[in-house]
């Protein structure tokens, strides 16, 4: 058979001719957005969530409007922005720095996974799978949420690291301190740790931490931020609980 007269290959060879007027239509959104991206300040500017759902609400209307589908239309468009802010971000060469905010009762799910993926190489180091945070359960993560002051660094849609710190009787026990493997050593457990002291109440007076004797690397950062040892606990045969306090008066330092 003829190729011309397969209808299949006929619709083929349209779907061919459409995809290379979007292609152009693409090199066009892309000078405009690389244009726009001179025009920002910074990594969080590029990113615009609200800008990003706003296009998203046009889109899902005028995907109507055409009879296209709007789930179809708002998954390409979410790929393709995705795609754009990373391409912005390269092109202007600003720093991408992840954002902290408080994490919402909705990020539960999320921070377990990213807790689960962070502590497996604290369970290695220790041969116990047992870990409190690897065995929370998502019940009591939620609880966690509601009763301490949670933290969650975002890069994107993306939930990169988190922390709690619980305050009682002016001491904020600070815990729960994970980033995504792929995202260690950018100093975001350090930003961390900074904004929960900042976050604290002004009746706190103190934090206190722990980890275990041999996360020497989780020593040394507890350390450069000013947490001195207080005392070390017996947990087990083979673990030594390091607690570390250091003096904080609500969102300042007492050097
Ligand atoms: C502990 C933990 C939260 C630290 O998070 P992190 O984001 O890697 O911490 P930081 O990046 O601030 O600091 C880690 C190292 O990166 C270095 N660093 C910080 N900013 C950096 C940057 N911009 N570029 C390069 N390195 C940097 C720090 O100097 C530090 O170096 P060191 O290991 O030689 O001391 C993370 O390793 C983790 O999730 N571990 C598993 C869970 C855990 O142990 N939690 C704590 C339980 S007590």
């Amino acid at each position: 058979m003829n190729e011309i007269q397969d209808p299949l290959a006929e619709i083929r060879a349209s779907i061919d001719r459409l995809d290379d007027d979007i292609v152009d239509r693409l090199a066009e959104r892309e000078r405009l957005v690389r244009q726009a991206g001179r025009l920002k300040p910074d990594a969080t500017a590029v990113r615009a969530p609200d800008r990003v759902e706003a296009v998203i609400a046009r889109v899902r209307e005028s995907a109507r409007r055409s009879g296209a589908s709007a789930g179809v239309v708002e998954r390409i468009y979410r790929a393709m922005i995705a795609a754009f802010v990373e391409l912005e971000l390269a092109a202007t060469g600003l720093p991408d720095r992840p954002v902290i905010r408080a994490a919402v009762p909705a990020d539960a799910g999320e921070l377990l996974t990213l807790q689960r993926a962070a502590y497996t190489s604290e369970a290695l180091l220790y041969g116990d799978p047992g870990l409190p945070p690897l065995v929370q359960t998502l019940d009591d993560l939620a609880a966690e949420l509601r009763t301490s002051i949670a933290l969650k660094a975002t890069r994107g849609d993306r939930i990169v690291g988190a922390v709690r710190g619980r305050p009682a009787d002016g001491v904020l026990h600070v815990g729960r301190l994970a980033v995504a493997p792929d995202q260690q050593g950018q100093g975001i457990g350090t930003a961390l740790i900074e904004a929960l002291e900042a976050a604290a109440p002004s009746q706190i007076r103190q934090a206190t931490l722990f980890t275990g004797h041999r996360s020497l690397a989780n020593l040394r950062l507890y350390q450069r931020l000013g947490y001195r040892e207080a005392r070390r606990e017996r947990l087990t045969p083979q673990v030594e609980l390091v607690h570390l306090i250091k003096e904080v008066v609500g969102d300042h330092v007492v050097e």
